[in-house]
């Protein structure tokens, strides 16, 4: 096996929950949102507060120039392609993603926005059930709604596509005042083909499957079944140019290609063609992008060159050209951002291969799908994690300089999702939001939910509640947090088990998150569950937005001999972003440090020393 350079990590300038470089130092790498803007974004943004009254006159400015140029660039004949569906008075900027310093943000009508997100079950997509969806969405204060898109219904006859699904989650959707996450379940759904149109799956002579070592057909679709890669991709791209007619108002701000891509049951295909691929040569942008340092006159095989894991790295790149073609066509007729989910691998203590699904955008193959499947904004991980060490590390591995961290599915404790937005989430969106199980019966028995099937509780308002206090925190905030992420200004963390405090570091500050203080008459001693989180943002120097749940805040001088006193700890709600002040809390309220309890709170804390 030809040894693996030693790489530094591509995403190895990410934040660490460590230390953040003081904002004002003109050695920073922290530059504001505005300063990577065009000019003209720029110099507007300068001129007025990131509300929502300035940015409706803005995106009407926007759009009346986007118009100009549209018009002189491209004339009048596809002037009136664009025209038909839809009005250019309500055409709205792309959503788009955008990188600095290893820092991203999701920006829709041209300004930060956190997905707040909410998955619907996989069979909650259809017209008939989104009315139990929206109100489910409403209740968790989601701002983003992530509903699939089945290929069997929107191409019920070969090349016949049917948007009318489509057009009714857009109209749910704008009436709830959401955005939509599209996920287009294609070829792949939890590595099968379960969602492929019965005409397809009819032909499974056409439309193959994948073929384990001994040439038995699996529940897999073939990622070198050149007529599903054509169907798929003709699907995909009527998808997308349905939705640039059917949606100016840009309601869709990202789209999911495929959905747990990838095979469980054998570590590869086995068909003709993919044996003859594994055998020969590894393409040289995949040895440059996995680190090999290969002579440049070698050719080395799968197995030179990766040895035992040659087979689910040759499965990843497979998988990852079949979708990355499929993106890239959808792309070039309608440029959203995109990006696939990953079954992931455990991965505090990763198992050999064979214990994982193959195939996905797992960690150990990140490079591989940024290479093969260029037209893919993000690779992302479904983050299920219940151990908070182990969701952290997928935050961690996830959040790289090519690749910003969204988690499209996630479940367990809400309090984790503070880890998300410490290492800078664009979003998240736990999995199994709506209200399709509305009769609980809670006297009647039922199994212990180790024994049951995930769907079984999911669906419910029961299920949703956990998430709403933080959510009913962040919706109101959400640009200021995605804006502020981006300008590298905010550190977060949850309470682990046994860990009692966390410390954040912010130049001549050191906060101190500390857990179930109450216990010990203000001395920590962690909650009697870990259910603390905390965020804190440095708006300046001296001066920090801080909300949590569960836990006491406080800051240290750095300076020596110096002690931290409040000049003022403003409580307030925002509004629309805007930090609406209420009252000053001091006294009871503040001798200790600054607590939170099970209340959204958020504060703007301005120190002082003495
Ligand atoms: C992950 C998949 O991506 C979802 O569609 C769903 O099947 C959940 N697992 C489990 O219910």
């Amino acid at each position: 096996m030809i040894s693996k350079r030693k790489t530094k990590k591509r995403g190895g300038g990410s934040a660490k929950m460590s230390r953040l470089d003081p904002p004002a130092s003109t050695t920073s790498p922290s530059r504001r949102f505005e300063d990577v803007l065009p000019c003209t974004v720029r110099d507007w943004l300068n001129s007025r507060r990131l509300d929502e009254d300035h940015f409706e006159e803005y995106r009407q400015r926007m759009s009346r120039h986007r118009l100009d140029v549209f018009r002189s660039a491209v004339g009048l004949p596809c002037l009136l392609v664009a025209l038909t569906g839809a009005s250019l008075a309500a055409e709205r900027p792309l959503p788009r993603l955008i990188a600095d310093h290893g820092r991203h943000a999701l920006l829709v009508d041209d300004a930060p926005y956190l997905v707040l997100g909410a998955q619907a079950n996989n069979s909650s997509g259809w017209p008939a059930v989104l009315p139990e969806v929206w109100p489910a969405m409403e209740f968790i204060h989601a701002n983003t709604a992530e509903i699939p898109v089945y290929w069997e219904q929107f191409e019920p006859e070969p090349g016949k596509y049917d948007p009318s699904a489509v057009d009714a989650l857009l109209a749910g959707a704008r009436s709830h005042h959401l955005h939509l996450i599209l996920l287009w379940f294609g070829t792949w759904k939890n590595g099968s083909q379960h969602y492929m149109p019965a005409w397809m799956k009819l032909q499974p002579e056409r439309y193959f499957h994948v073929v384990d070592a001994a040439g038995r057909p699996l529940d897999s679709p073939s990622p070198f079944a050149a007529d599903s890669l054509a169907a798929d991709t003709r699907a995909f791209t009527a998808l997308m140019a349905h939705l640039r007619a059917a949606d100016p108002e840009r309601t869709v701000v990202m789209v999911q290609v495929e959905n747990e891509a990838g095979t469980w049951g054998t570590l590869r295909d086995h068909s003709p063609e993919a044996n003859r691929l594994f055998n020969g040569a590894v393409p040289p942008d995949v040895l440059t992008a996995m680190g090999v340092a290969a002579p440049a006159s070698a050719s080395p095989t799968w197995e030179q060159a990766f040895g035992a894991e040659a087979e689910v790295f040759f499965h990843a790149w497979s998988v990852a050209r079949y979708i990355g073609h499929v993106a890239a066509a959808g792309k070039a007729v309608y440029p959203l951002p995109l990006f696939a989910n990953a079954a992931l691998r455990a991965i505090l203590t990763p198992g050999a291969p064979g214990t994982y699904q193959a195939g996905g955008p797992l960690d150990n193959v990140i490079p591989i799908w940024k290479v093969c499947a260029p037209a893919l904004d993000m690779v992302c991980p479904d983050n299920y994690e219940t151990n908070p060490a182990a969701y952290l590390k997928f935050c961690e591995l996830y959040h790289r300089d090519d690749n910003a961290l969204y988690l499209p599915e996630t479940g367990g404790s809400p309090r984790l999702l503070f880890y998300a937005l410490g290492q800078q989430a664009i979003g998240f969106s736990p999995f199994g939001i709506d209200f399709t199980r509305t009769h609980e019966f809670p006297d009647v028995a039922r199994p212990p939910e180790d024994r049951l099937p995930p769907w079984a509780l999911t669906g419910t308002r029961e299920f949703a509640a956990p998430f709403v206090p933080l959510y009913r925190l962040l919706a109101p905030m959400g640009r200021t947090i995605a804006r502020l992420n981006f300008e590298g200004r905010i550190q977060a963390v949850a309470e682990q088990a046994g860990r009692i405090t966390d410390d954040l570091h912010f130049g001549p500050w050191d906060a101190t998150i500390a857990y179930g203080v109450w216990a010990r008459n203000g001395h920590p001693a962690g909650n009697p569950q870990p259910l603390g989180g905390a965020l804190v943002a440095q708006l300046a120097e001296n001066q920090f937005l801080v909300a949590g749940f569960y836990c006491r805040a406080d800051f240290r001088p750095l300076a020596s001999g110096r002690h931290r006193q409040f000049l003022s700890v403003e409580e307030g709600t925002f509004v629309n972003d805007t930090f609406t002040f209420r009252r000053i809390l001091n006294g009871d309220q503040t001798d200790g440090g600054l607590d939170f309890s099970s209340e959204p709170l958020v504060l703007r804390v301005s120190l002082a020393t003495y």
